[in-house]
């Protein structure tokens, strides 16, 4: 069967997003809408498989949802909610659950950062996690899933999941009337964005994230101008004597490659543009990178200022985000509620 293209992704309500998230996901599912049925979900269950303390979580689900609307999600035109009030995802993970092999999840690299060492005091829904994610996107059969790099293992479990239970499931789908014993599309990775990878400002090598403890590592969209300017001054660089020249030196020095990713991807230019900048501002102040960091600065400001006073004042009206939040969740089950009564049929359960 051919699928009509439906968009979905997500975040987790842990704490305020960051720029790996605007620029990973968020600036192409922003570009997404304007093409698409676009469906965009603060994923409150995902957060809690690890410890969130209530009041906080209630308070980062608001965050997370006024940060999408004011990097320019449009909840009028798409589908924006939080996943907890459309039970469809837990329904469909349980079902998951029971498709997805021990194998392949124990293959999750995401499961084992998070983990760590001791893996027997992480929760059962950690290891479970990508079985839901799964169930996000196939709820509403969903073909295009925009996301960083990092998920790009989780939409391959998605789109082996959805393999296995069509075939699993073969001949019950073909007798619904699916000719081709297809139900549940394979759904594509959208990594496209400007940055798909963002690394942290204090290590080149590892992404930037939520959960790192030093905040300097990170620009969060709630970060005023001064905290900026401050992480991007001391981000750090390296101690070679000239600025990278091509494209080539710049990918062997992660530090300078991740500072320039970020100000084309923010200035809307090529790497080649910051390379140019790199060279014309080396000779500006103490450090041969004093000049580059300081237009690095404006721009991030520029961008990001906007999108920080627009959710300081979302969050004045929290009654209205959850207005908003209802709107999407009752929209999002006018789809999935269909998917997920043809889904018990198919597995042989009874209805009522
Ligand atoms: P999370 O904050 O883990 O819920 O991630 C939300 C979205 O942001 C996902 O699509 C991630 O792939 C993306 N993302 C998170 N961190 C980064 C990063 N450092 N660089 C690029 N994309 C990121
Ligand atoms: N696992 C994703 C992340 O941490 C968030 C997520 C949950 C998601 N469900 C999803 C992303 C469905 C895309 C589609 O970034």
């Amino acid at each position: 069967m051919t699928f009509q293209d439906r968009v979905f992704s997500g975040m987790q309500p842990t704490g305020t997003l960051h720029l790996g998230n605007y620029l990973g996901a968020m600036v192409q599912w922003i570009e997404m809408q304007k093409s698409h049925e676009c469906i965009y979900c603060v994923v409150d269950l995902h957060a809690i498989t690890v410890w969130q303390d209530p009041a906080e979580l209630k308070t980062s689900i608001r965050q997370v949802t006024a940060a999408y609307i004011a990097s320019g999600l449009d909840p009028k035109r798409s589908i924006v909610f939080n996943q907890s009030q459309v039970p469809e995802h837990a329904e469909l993970a349980w079902i998951f659950n029971c498709v997805a092999r021990l194998g392949w999840l124990n293959r999750m690299t995401q499961f084992k950062e998070k983990a760590g060492k001791d893996r027997e005091a992480a929760s059962v829904g950690l290891y479970a996690y990508p079985n839901l994610m799964a169930a996000d996107i196939l709820a509403y059969r969903a073909t295009h899933v925009p996301v960083g790099d990092d998920q790009k293992q989780h939409l391959e479990l998605a789109r082996d999941i959805a393999q296995k239970f069509n075939s699993d499931f073969r001949s019950s789908i073909e007798q619904k009337g699916y000719a081709d014993g297809v139900f549940f599309p394979q759904p594509e990775p959208v990594i496209t964005g400007p940055a798909t990878r963002v690394m942290s400002l204090r290590d080149g090598t590892k992404k930037m994230s939520k959960s790192e403890p030093s905040d300097m590592s990170r620009i969060n969209l709630m970060d005023d101008t001064d905290t900026i300017a401050d992480k991007i001054k001391r981000a750090k660089t390296d101690m070679e004597p000239a600025p990278p020249a091509t494209l080539d030196d710049l990918r062997a020095r992660p530090e300078i490659d991740n500072l320039v990713g970020i100000y084309a991807a923010l200035a809307g230019v090529t790497k080649e543009d910051g390379l140019s900048l790199l060279a014309s501002t080396a000779g500006e102040g103490p450090s041969i990178f004093t000049g580059f960091k300081r237009a690095l600065t404006e721009v991030a400001v520029e961008k990001l200022g906007p999108i920080r006073s627009e959710i300081v004042r979302l969050m004045a009206d929290p009654a209205e985000i959850d207005r908003v939040l209802a709107d999407g969740a009752r929209r999002a089950r006018a789809i999935a509620t269909p998917v997920m009564d043809e889904v018990k049929d198919i597995v042989g359960f009874i209805r009522g």
